[in-house]
């Protein structure tokens, strides 16, 4: 029975034509992102901006599920609705992000690993309560001379099945994260050989502990050159590098692929997205759980002021219903202006 939720619930996040919000910054991260429009990360303003977008009527049209923070799924509205109920009332599913951040060890130097796993089956208890069906756990791989190391790579591996199986037993969908950063000067070939490796000694250790890949969804980052490479990728060189990454490690069980955004524009983001879906005849839903591409149309018009939030709310339909075109491969750049 649970097997068959977990699927369920897997398949609804990767819909046709819908993705997925990821509104779950930490703190440390949402205060980076209110720095850019000269707004303090107090509890209060983090809530105003939460609702604004929690509150998006329509959002349901092109949005499946909103991933967010332990903060945020004990917040409200101004009228007091916790953020969860307001989510679910309009069929979009809540989600929450789970790890507890990274921490670097002393074997690893320059590498991270992920924290989070003591407390997990405790805190997900409480999470289901509050009415979430799926999580979220990140793991980051930056690009450098002798780095990722194996060993980094292999106790990332081993942390995000481990979280996968507990979030699985939790009768929660895990939201496999593994990230290899676009900060660097690398190739996009060098990002190709990293990915394909982190991704495969990942759905070595899945299947290792038994996770179930049909109800769980894979969130990986683009195959693109590094952001101080000066290399130069088109959309199909793009589409082509992350298709063939993906086909030579995702097991044709995963239901989805929904990517991360990065640090890639908005308009990057959804143009990759929408040229690997004119390919057709992929084994798995390729879709999106975009961040910052999503949200920083939102957050520049909103700007912390009451009186922008429903032209906010509307930057944020518009780049909504621009990725769900990606979805089927019939988004193109003259949409952008229309
Ligand atoms: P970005 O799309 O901004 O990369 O955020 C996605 C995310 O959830 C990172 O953990």
């Amino acid at each position: 029975m649970i097997r068959q939720e977990l699927a369920s619930v897997a398949k609804s996040l990767v819909a046709p034509g819908k993705g997925i919000l990821a509104a779950d910054e930490s703190l440390p991260t949402i205060e980076k992102r209110f720095v850019k429009i000269n707004l303090a990360s107090t509890e209060e303003n983090r809530r105003a901006y939460r609702e604004v977008l929690i509150t998006i009527e329509g959002m349901e049209d092109y949005i499946s599920g909103v991933i967010l923070f332990d903060e945020t799924i004990r917040q409200k509205t101004k009228d007091g609705i916790p953020f969860p109920d307001v989510l679910s009332a309009k069929s979009v599913i809540p989600g929450i992000k789970v790890d507890q951040g990274t921490e670097e060890l002393l074997e690893f130097p320059g590498e991270k690993i992920t924290k989070g796993l003591a407390t997990l089956a405790e805190r997900l208890k409480e999470y289901k309560d509050l009415g979430v069906l799926f999580t979220k756990w990140r793991a980051v791989y930056t690009i450098g001379p002798k780095i990722p190391s194996g060993g980094i790579i292999e106790r990332n591996a081993e942390a995000l099945a481990q979280y996968a199986l507990i979030s699985q037993q939790a009768g929660l969908v895990p939201i496999v994260e593994p990230e290899v950063l676009m900060d660097g000067a690398h190739s996009i070939q060098k990002c190709e050989e990293v990915t394909t490796k982190v991704l495969t000694a990942v759905f070595k250790k899945l299947q290792e502990k038994g996770v179930d890949l049909s109800g769980m969804l894979l969130k990986p980052n683009m195959v693109l050159p590094g952001k101080d490479s000066g290399q130069k990728a088109t959309p199909l060189e793009v589409a082509e590098a992350t298709i063939r990454t993906l086909r030579n490690t995702v097991p044709t069980a995963v239901p989805g692929i929904v990517f991360l955004s990065g640090g890639q524009t908005p308009e990057q983001a959804t143009g990759y997205l929408n040229e690997m879906n004119r390919v057709g005849g992929l084994p798995w839903q390729l879709s999106f759980s975009f961040g910052r591409a999503l949200q920083d149309p939102v957050l520049k018009t909103w700007n912390g002021r009451p009186g922008n939030v429903v032209d906010a709310q509307k930057a944020f339909l518009k780049r909504a219903r621009l990725n769900s075109f990606a979805r089927f491969g019939e988004y193109n750049l003259e949409m952008e202006n229309g």
